[in-house]
């Protein structure tokens, strides 16, 4: 079984070449190009691609890998709206998933983006770095006693409440599920409540048609002033540019984002020596308040083993015509 495995980095290469001898029957060949209309003809020869949240694995791209014998789609990563499920099906591709490789990978870093916005420890280590040792613009607010909104309480968000639980804070929560794994100390309430009560609010919900830029204007209205926003989810469950009406209403202590809508294009490449003609977000980064990480939140050790040995299971349940929970179609 040959695997064409779009834009490649070196930790990929390691996760799932530390993991390849496993599956003696599938052979992997690394590319550095994302997956996309134009790169998808590349696949022609190959039993199944594996790509990654950047790609372009819409209608276009899957007619191409479809023309070009490619069965399998799989998604190295939780989420895949941005692949057209729908389409995927007509043509009889198999789209797998690894939904649940490491969730306190990604809650973890939620917090760390909080404590960051909070104490302004971007702002902290230069101003040390420059033998700055003065208070001025640091000051922050005590989590213990303070109330965590949790957007979403799958296994991401479920994590991120044992989080907040840990810290004293007051857990509450929006979901159009109750996690019952929760019950014992997560309230659940209705997205205003949460928004009204919330010192700091996370995203953990996927990105779905109901859920695009459900952080807009009036949402942000609705939260407590000097609020802590943080998602880690999906860059499009926040109207950017309502956001930074947002933040000019000083409504926020901290804004946090490891997405943000206008990621893709970012995603992993040095762009450093370019001039961004129009972005948004660097208008966002022009507030002391918020910072910005780039789709960092699976990044860690043992979230790169359970996404390599996942996904390399997955090949073989398609393989084999096996349905799994890692099916998206
Ligand atoms: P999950 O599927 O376990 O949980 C998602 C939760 O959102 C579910 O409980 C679901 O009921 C809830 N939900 C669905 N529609 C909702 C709505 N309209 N309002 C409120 N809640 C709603 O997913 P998981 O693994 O916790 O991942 C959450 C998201 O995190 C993913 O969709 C993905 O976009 C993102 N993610 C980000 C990563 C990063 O590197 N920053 C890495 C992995 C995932």
């Amino acid at each position: 079984m040959k695997i064409l495995f779009y834009a490649a980095k070196n930790y990929d290469e390691k996760s799932f070449g530390n993991m390849i001898d496993q599956f003696p029957e599938i052979e992997i060949d690394y590319i550095e190009h994302e997956l996309e209309p134009r790169t998808a003809a590349l696949a022609k020869g190959y039993d199944a691609i594996c790509a990654f949240v950047s790609a372009d694995v819409g209608t276009k791209t899957l007619e191409i890998l479809h023309e070009n014998g490619v069965k399998t789609v799989l998604m190295r990563c939780a989420g895949y709206n941005n692949v057209d499920v729908e389409k995927a099906k007509e043509l009889g591709i198999i789209v797998k998933r690894v939904p649940g490789y490491s969730p306190e990978a990604v809650a973890e870093l939620a917090m760390a983006l909080a404590l960051a916005v909070n104490r302004r420890l971007y702002k902290a280590y230069n101003k040390v770095r420059e033998n700055d040792y003065t208070l001025k613009g640091l000051r922050g607010v005590n989590f213990y006693g303070k109330t965590a909104g949790i957007v979403g309480t799958g296994k991401i968000g479920a994590a991120m409440c044992r989080i907040c639980r840990g810290f004293g804070m007051k857990v509450i929560a929006y979901d159009v599920y109750q996690n019952p794994d929760l019950k014992d100390f997560v309230e659940y309430v209705s997205l205003d409540e949460l928004l009204a009560q919330s010192d700091l609010i996370s995203l953990h919900c996927p990105l779905l048609d109901d859920t695009y830029h459900m952080i807009n204007i009036d949402s942000i209205k609705k939260m407590k002033d000097g609020v802590i926003l943080v998602n880690t989810s999906r860059g499009a469950l926040v109207d950017t540019t309502q956001l930074i009406e947002g933040i000019r209403l000083n409504k926020f202590l901290g804004v946090g984002l490891d997405v943000y809508e206008e990621e893709t294009g970012n995603v992993y490449e040095d762009r450093s020596d370019e001039i961004m003609e129009h972005s948004v977000t660097s208008r966002l980064l022009s507030f002391p308040n918020v910072m910005i990480t780039s789709h960092q939140g699976f990044y860690t050790l043992e979230a790169l083993e359970n996404i390599a040995q996942t996904t390399l299971q997955n090949m073989m349940d398609a393989a084999a015509g096996t349905k799994t929970p890692n099916d998206c179609a």
